[in-house]
């Protein structure tokens, strides 16, 4: 628990978490911060939960004592959101031996209750409903359902103009300086990627309702955006803000001028194409990444997906069907809306195929739009005339990418 001054009277509570799998599913190589705020008025408020907290009297008494503040000043929790990563710390608050006010959604009062059993002293905001904290802090409440269940909030503090945006805004990647003046560009660029690996493994299902719920923050002349997750952007806060309209602008085809290949091959047949096709993409100068769906882990094939513009898919039939890893990844990619691609695919049978026709069949399901240029299965092993005729086609992916940047 590492407490942080954001703003006059306004503090950030940061722990990083690493060697876990965010939501018991995503693998996070560079780990992920958990933030929680507290504002000071002449009563004080907990902004979502304190991640990390031991659940003793204690080290809460000691995190408060770096606020000024002791648990007799802490009147009030605002819940922007009940998922565990931020609410859990709720199960405990028993032992402060303090009875706090909480504040939240109609939606969080009834997982809350399901979740921890509370339901006493809980006080359900509506949209523009605000709390005054007395010594002029006060809160204003901004509904943003679906960013990123349907509980959830932001929160704007009117005199620091501080916006608590809980999971919107938010990325992977643990943080050694929790300000965005705190990072050179390089490590900002390097931020970006677990941004769109956040924004993609997270809340991609929900990319609509992020762009609504931002439309509405931005009523807000706020000067600090203060997430769930990342770094607080005190310097440039509309920096995130454009990073993350360009993400959810994403899913309607044009993303980076890249293209994912991502591909499966059980004895080496397909591997030979993928060979071909990896040369071609060289050739062509087209940035690209080769993904083995085998090795890979889905929370990277959804970043590298979210950000292209193009996707290639190499996979063998596999009794009957397309190779199984690749089902699997293809209906995520789908669940977290990738939409509206340029693809192309291809993959080795043995005998009678059919990995095309599940591949079909998962794009329409998924109702993901991709634009499917070409699609070819090849006897066994690539055949010169096989070669060529693909790679046609990668040159035509390549150049239908470059067209869509130019648009
Ligand atoms: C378990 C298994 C199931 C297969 N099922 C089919 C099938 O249903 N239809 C077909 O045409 N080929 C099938 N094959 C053959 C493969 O598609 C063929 O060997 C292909 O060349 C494999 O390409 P790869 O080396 O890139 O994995 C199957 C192979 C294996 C090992
Ligand atoms: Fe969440
Ligand atoms: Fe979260």
């Amino acid at each position: 628990m590492r407490v942080e001054k954001v703003r006059e009277d306004v503090y950030a509570v940061t722990e990083n978490l690493e060697g876990v799998l965010f939501e018991g599913i995503w693998e996070m190589p560079e780990g992920v911060s958990v933030n929680s705020y507290v504002v000071k008025g002449e009563k004080a408020a907990f902004i979502d939960g304190i991640f990390g907290w031991d659940g003793s009297r204690e080290s809460m008494n000691e995190a408060l004592a770096q606020m000024d503040l002791t648990l007799d000043d802490m009147e009030y929790i605002v819940i922007n959101h009940m998922e565990p990563d931020h609410s859990s710390w709720i199960a405990d608050l028993d032992v402060l031996g303090k009875e706090l006010d909480i504040y939240c959604s109609k939606e969080s009062a009834g997982t809350l209750k399901a979740f921890f059993g509370r339901e006493d002293r809980i006080f359900i905001i509506e949209d523009g409903d605000s709390l005054d904290l007395g010594g002029g802090k006060r809160l204003h409440f901004i509904k943003t359902p679906n960013i990123h269940w349907p509980d959830t909030i932001m929160t704007f503090e009117e005199s620091s103009k501080v916006l608590f945006t809980c999971d919107a805004f938010g990325s992977f990647g643990k943080l050694d300086h929790l300000f965005d003046d705190q990072h050179t560009e390089e490590e900002r660029a390097s931020f970006e990627t677990q941004q769109i690996r956040y924004f993609s493994n997270i809340l991609g299902t929900f990319n609509p309702m992020v762009a609504r719920g931002i439309e509405k923050a931005k009523q807000f002349d706020f000067e600090v955006v203060a997430p769930g997750h990342g770094m607080v952007w005190r310097e440039d806060p509309q920096r995130i803000v454009k990073d993350y309209e360009r993400y959810c602008s994403y899913q309607k085809g044009v993303a980076k001028e890249k293209v994912l290949l991502l591909w499966g091959s059980m004895y080496g047949m397909t591997r030979k194409m993928v060979d071909v096709i990896e040369k071609t993409l060289e050739e062509e100068k087209m940035d690209y990444v080769s993904l083995n769906v085998t090795e890979t882990d889905m929370g990277t094939v959804l970043e590298h997906g979210w950000a292209s513009t193009g996707i290639i898919i190499a996979a063998p039939t596999y009794e009957y069907k397309i190779f199984p890893p690749m089902a699997a990844v293809l209906d995520e990619m789908g669940r977290k809306r990738i939409q509206n691609r340029l693809a192309l695919y291809t993959g080795s049978y043995g005998w009678s195929g059919g990995a095309i026709k599940e591949f079909e069949e998962i794009l329409a399901r998924n109702r993901m739009k991709w634009e499917v240029l070409h699609a070819m299965e090849f006897n066994g092993r690539p055949l010169d005339k096989d070669k060529e005729e693909f790679t046609q086609h990668v040159r035509e992916l390549c150049k239908m990418v470059r067209e869509k940047m130019d648009k």
